[in-house]
């Protein structure tokens, strides 16, 4: 034979291949007609003398299809069907019932039960029923796999990039939190993605096919607002000529997403809070109440609790939507997430602008990387866009960049300790001050106007500090990204004159 000959196959190879079968059956002649029948079909076959026994077995061994009889001793047919479904709901279960009983195995079929088998069978009608029987568990475990994968693969986050492990908190805790109608509050800078994460959370519910409402509060007066929440009946108030649905409404079975919660005014959060605790309002002039099933999923970028301290906002509301906060972490936070990002948005607009193969350098993107990122990955987004926009070449280099995010080194105020014996403020000043200076025109290649930008002061103004403070020009540096030719040329001029000639006239031409 020339299987046995092959040592690397497993040996259970050939037996194995149609699929492994149960028989539950206590009379023994009957469990020996089927394994011999079975057996020659090419299964493997265990057999067992009653439910217990056969249960035993199920739990144990994984089996493709499982053969009762109906009448057994002790526990019978249907009970041990319904311990089979328990152990797997998908395992297809064949009945064998004499003749007489075929009702029963009927009400078997009812409680999930592949088909049934009377006695005398012929043996034909075994193997073909076991066939299909085999067919569909097939078809079912594909299914569910396909399924499983197409889940996966649309990606459960949507558009939501990071691979960093403040990034990863926040998945898990969408996995978490999404099936519940718990109210969520979303926190975060602005252009973390606080959108996108409410999406996401809705998308990853039992509510995926219902409405997903957004509601701007924007800076709507608090009568529009709250018609645009609750609705309005047909009268309400001048011009209210027809009734209307609100967004509470319009998201029923669904989410409401309110995006800056911070905005929404003080009445109307009190309103806001009601359906929050009972999930019911009435429309505007109406006298009926209206119940909902939504899930409120609101977004912010400024810290509730002072605003709560100021007055601004109700302490109650804030408990009540502060059952489960999600922090998003400002992209500085998660820099290690920047070339993922990046990637992401050059495929993204590499698309849109016919562009497809652009890449970035390790220059480039080692400014991005550095830069802070006040307006996060939105902000990152529209550099990529427009990098992508303008390139020419295969290519998105430095000079892609915005200047903005060329020039910014970070920032770091130094930390300030008081001795015991107190400190002079003026002096701490004035040497602060001195040294801003310095470090920014050593930044600025020791030119004067450039240093006078960075600073956001006028070249005036900086000018006379450095004469005030006798600062002298350093050692010359290289040129600064953005720097001309002319700029280089003032730097030379710095190097020679003295502090007192540096004046105006020494950048009028640059
Ligand atoms: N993790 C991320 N992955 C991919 N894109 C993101 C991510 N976070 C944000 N974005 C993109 O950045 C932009 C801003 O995201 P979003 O509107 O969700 O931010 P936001 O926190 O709601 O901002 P705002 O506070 O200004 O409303 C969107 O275009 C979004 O697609
Ligand atoms: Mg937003």
């Amino acid at each position: 034979m020339r299987r046995t000959a092959t040592t690397t196959e497993p040996p259970q190879q050939t037996t194995n291949r149609k699929g492994t079968i149960l028989v539950i059956d206590d009379e023994e002649i009957m469990r020996e007609i089927l394994e011999t029948l079975l057996t020659r079909d090419g299964y493997e076959v265990r057999v067992a003398a009653n439910a217990a026994q056969g249960l035993e077995l199920a739990r144990n061994v994984p089996f493709d299809a499982v053969i009762v009889d109906m009448m057994m001793p002790g526990m019978d047919g249907i009970s041990t069907l319904d311990e089979l479904k328990k152990v797997d709901d998908d395992m297809p279960v064949m009945m064998i019932t004499a003749f007489a009983s075929v009702e029963n195995a009927i009400a078997a079929m009812k409680r999930g039960a592949y088909d049934y088998i009377t006695k005398p069978f012929k043996n034909d009608e075994v193997l073909v029923v076991l066939r299909n029987a085999l067919a569909q568990r097939r078809l079912v475990a594909e299914n569910r796999a396909l399924r499983q994968n197409l889940q996966a693969r649309s990606n459960r986050f949507g558009e939501i990039i990071g691979r960093s492990s403040r990034m990863r908190q926040v998945f898990d805790l969408i996995i978490q939190a999404a099936p519940s109608r718990t109210t969520m509050l979303i926190n975060g800078e602005s252009g973390t993605g606080k959108e996108l994460v409410a999406r996401s959370l809705h998308q990853n519910s039992t509510r995926a096919d219902r409405a997903f409402v957004t509601v701007n509060s924007g800076n709507l007066p608090p009568d529009l607002l709250e018609s645009n929440l609750f609705g309005h009946v047909k009268g309400a108030f001048t011009g209210a000529v027809y009734p209307k649905k609100g967004l509470f409404e319009l998201a029923d079975k669904g989410t409401i997403f309110f995006d800056e919660i911070g905005n929404i005014p003080l009445e109307t959060q009190a309103k806001l809070l009601r359906v929050i605790q009972e999930r019911e309002f009435m429309r505007l002039g109406g006298v009926e109440t209206i119940k909902v099933d939504v899930r409120i999923i609101a977004a912010t970028n400024v810290d509730l609790r002072r605003m709560m301290d100021e007055g601004k906002f109700r302490e109650d509301l804030y408990y009540r939507l502060h059952v489960i906060t999600v922090q998003l972490p400002a992209l500085r936070e998660r820099r290690d997430d920047v070339p993922l990002l990046v990637q992401h948005f050059l495929e993204k607009y590499g698309e849109e602008n016919n562009k497809k193969t652009l890449e970035i350098t390790p220059d480039a993107l080692d400014l991005l990387m550095d830069y802070e990122w006040p307006g996060n990955v939105r902000e990152l987004e529209n550099v990529i866009e427009r990098a992508v926009v303008l390139s020419t070449g295969p290519r998105i280099d430095v000079d892609l960049v915005p200047d903005h995010v060329r020039s910014s080194k970070r920032f770091q105020m130094p930390q300030f300790i008081v001795p015991p014996e107190g400190i002079s403020f003026r002096e701490v000043i004035t040497d602060f001050e001195k040294r801003l200076i310095e470090s920014t025109l050593e930044a600025a290649g020791g030119v004067q106007k450039r240093a006078a930008e960075l600073l956001h002061i006028k070249p005036t103004t900086l000018n006379e500090m450095i004469k005030r403070h006798d600062i002298r020009p350093r050692r010359k540096r290289g040129m600064v990204p953005g720097s001309d030719r002319a700029e280089a040329a003032e730097v030379a001029d710095l190097d020679d004159g003295p502090a007192d000639q540096i004046g105006p006239t020494s950048f009028s031409n640059s």
